[in-house]
């Protein structure tokens, strides 16, 4: 998700080297920072066994529109930085056969494989950096899904394309949903359209802390919350990771939707005068 600076942030209007190392330092940290921040999904677990056992479904009616009837043409889908599993498990839900979720934070695998056991759902889950995701499972999806709240803790987006790209199968789609650059340029405090102060372009932050719209404190001392790191892709930096990979981009939507209370006191009027989520879709050439 697109958090804005908290107090703790440091404003960096420059990016650092882009080299390796430091991709994978920022990744680490990030792996940890989630191990805290999931905490909020282990408590709510079994709520979210219990809606899955109930045959729903938590995919964004954006992503239902998108996708269409996964029935008719997936088989086989990865998801991405799949936090606990809901999503993932909503896929199987949805009626495809074969799910697999990859993320980078250990609570969050351990918690999406209590849920795939109390459901007896056949899906995968691998703990690992995304940009790691195992060759063994290269060409097996009939989709690659990432969605809500991804991107941005990724520092080396060339290097994410070049995963989804092995991942599919020829012909295989992507679909990615995610928060609208855009809308990280206006203040989330703020009732009315405030600039938020960050670039467009160029722009990456260190925080520490969840806003209370999202994951709150966690009941942790502010002194104990661990630093995470976030990354503004621009539309055109998303579109050239993945065409750059080789991948056709077929659709391009921007939507008023949200899809968490990412700007609570915005009066309801102003809602739907900006791009809140975009959704980026294609395929890997036949
Ligand atoms: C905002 S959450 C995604 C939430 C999910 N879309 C949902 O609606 O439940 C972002 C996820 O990305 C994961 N993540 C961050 N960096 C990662 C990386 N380098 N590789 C794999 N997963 C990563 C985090 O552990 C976290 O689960």
């Amino acid at each position: 998700m697109s958090e804005q600076p908290s107090p703790s942030s440091k404003f960096q209007p420059e990016p650092p080297p882009g080299d390796a190392l430091e991709v994978r330092l920022r990744h680490e940290a990030n792996r940890l920072s989630w191990n805290q921040g999931a905490a909020a999904y282990t408590a709510e677990l079994q709520e979210t066994i219990d809606f899955l056992r109930s045959g729903k479904s938590s995919l964004h009616p954006i992503e239902r529109r998108n996708l269409g009837d996964l029935r008719e043409w997936c088989r086989s889908a990865i998801h991405l930085q799949c936090a606990s599993g809901r999503d993932t498990l909503s896929l199987w839900i949805e009626g495809v056969e074969r799910v697999v979720g990859v993320d980078i934070s250990d609570v969050h695998i351990a918690n999406a494989r209590q849920a795939s056991q109390a459901l007896g759902a056949p899906a995968e889950w691998y703990r690992c950096d995304v940009l790691d995701t195992p060759h063994e499972l290269d060409g097996s999806f009939d989709l690659v899904y990432t969605g809500r709240g991804a991107l941005c803790w990724l520092h080396d987006l060339g290097a994410w394309g070049r995963v989804v790209r092995r991942l599919l199968k020829p012909g295989g789609k992507f679909h990615v949903l995610d928060d609208h650059p855009a809308s990280w340029m206006f203040d989330q405090e703020s009732e009315t359209l405030q600039p938020s102060g960050v670039p467009y372009f160029g722009y990456w932050e260190s925080s520490r802390g969840w806003p209370d719209s999202y994951l709150g404190d966690l009941g942790l001392p502010a002194e104990q919350h661990l630093t995470k790191y976030e990354h503004l892709w621009t539309l055109a930096e998303i579109h050239q990771a993945l065409t750059g990979a080789g991948l056709a981009v077929e659709l391009l939507g921007e939507y008023p939707d949200e899809y968490w209370d990412s700007f609570p006191r915005l009066k309801p009027e102003l809602h739907g005068a900006f791009p809140m989520t975009f959704a980026m879709m294609g395929r890997r050439p036949a």
